[in-house]
């Protein structure tokens, strides 16, 4: 079975092209294609993603990507038996691209279209052991549970629990800014290119280092409070406050309020994470989205894990970001695949 994922619900045009087979109720995968086109340095000079920049971008790339990805996997269209294409969450305009595009070739080849949920491709691609071209086919692990995942990006904050794959109930969530849309924010006033998160972890990594001593203080939001609901905008507004008090700040002062960010964030994920676990009791945690890419994140969640004796499945490099293996390995694995209208839905649910 052939499954071509596309993914296009923020700014990379990701397309992927995946051989998968049941082997005693195991999935088995292996990956033909995979494309990632990331439009970051056009977005950049406006700070953040410009939606109908991207639209431009995905309407252009996609068909020179679909061609590219199919020569590099060596098969003609013909083999696909499905696509996968992200429905939501993410920028509409954006989102109705890869539908479009998914839409007409499954028209032309006469294959089902499945709208597959990006954060749900978010939690499935942490399963995966490798985001490379392979030809030995590689086993996807088999997940013991309950279960929750940690989804981290820049649009998400969300603590869920899932029974089966396929199965999720959100426990807790932002009430305002995501993790990475608070990273991305605070590198802003620090004068530091999009995406933030990768120069704010540089700085702070520096800041530890360099033993560069403690002198701000920011808040660690909602770290008492009574669920498992996160606000990230208030400590951007600390940082702000911080900023106008020092006026013209120097490169250690700027590493400091790094380091200081980086800890609150980390700090308030595990507490909320830690409370999840005893109220839950799961015996596996799933890590996923943009901002595990983050190694002292990443690191804090191992050492919580290993606390409590848990099974823990991080992304693996190439796949913490949004690409299509994750939207075709989600669509592979879905057996339904009955045709449905599928519309853009820039802000899906994972609770169903
Ligand atoms: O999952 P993702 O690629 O896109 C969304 O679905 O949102 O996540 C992108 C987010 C951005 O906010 C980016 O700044 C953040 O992930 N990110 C990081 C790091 N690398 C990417 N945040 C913190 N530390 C990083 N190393
Ligand atoms: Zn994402």
């Amino acid at each position: 079975m052939i499954t071509l994922g596309i993914e296009t619900s923020c700014d990379e045009t990701a397309l992927c092209l995946l051989e998968t087979r049941e082997i005693n109720g195991i999935t088995e995968y292996k990956i033909l294609g995979n494309i990632i086109h990331s439009q970051i340095n056009l977005h950049r000079e406006f700070g953040g993603v410009f939606p109908m920049l991207a639209k431009r971008e995905h309407i252009k790339n996609l068909p020179i990507l679909y061609k590219e990805v199919l020569n590099s996997a060596k098969i003609t269209e013909n083999e696909i038996n499905k696509i996968a294409v992200t429905k939501g969450p993410g920028l509409e305009p954006a989102l109705w691209t890869g539908i479009l595009f998914a839409k007409e070739i499954g028209e032309k080849l006469k294959i089902p279209v499945i709208p597959i949920n990006h954060m749900e491709g978010h939690i499935v691609g942490s399963l995966i052991s490798n985001s490379e071209i392979h030809i030995d086919y590689k086993k996807l692990p088999n997940i013991e549970y309950p279960c929750l995942a940690i989804l981290i990006s820049g649009g998400h904050t969300e603590i869920v629990k899932i029974s089966e794959i396929g199965k999720y109930k959100i426990l807790g969530a932002t009430v305002d800014d995501a993790v990475g849309e608070a990273f991305d924010k605070v590198a802003r006033m620090l004068g530091l290119p999009y995406p933030g998160g990768p120069e704010i972890s540089k700085l702070a990594e520096m800041a530890r280092n360099n033993n560069i001593p403690n002198q701000i203080t920011l808040p660690r939001p909602m770290l008492h409070s009574n669920n498992l609901n996160f606000s990230f905008s208030g400590l951007k507004t600390s940082v702000l406050y911080t900023l106008k008090k020092l006026g013209e700040i120097n490169e250690e002062q700027k590493q400091d309020i790094a380091r200081e960010f980086e800890n609150s964030v980390t700090e308030v994920l595990i507490s909320k994470t830690k409370k999840a676990i005893e109220s839950e009791g799961p015996t596996t945690l799933i890590i996923g989205g943009g901002v595990i890419a983050n190694k002292y994140i990443r690191k804090a969640f191992e050492k919580l894990a290993l606390e409590y004796s848990l099974k823990i499945y991080l992304p693996v490099s190439g796949l913490s970001g949004d690409n299509a293996l994750m939207i075709a390995m989600v669509g592979a694995l879905k057996t339904n695949t009955h045709s449905e209208e599928i519309k853009a839905d820039g802000n899906l649910s994972l609770n169903i």
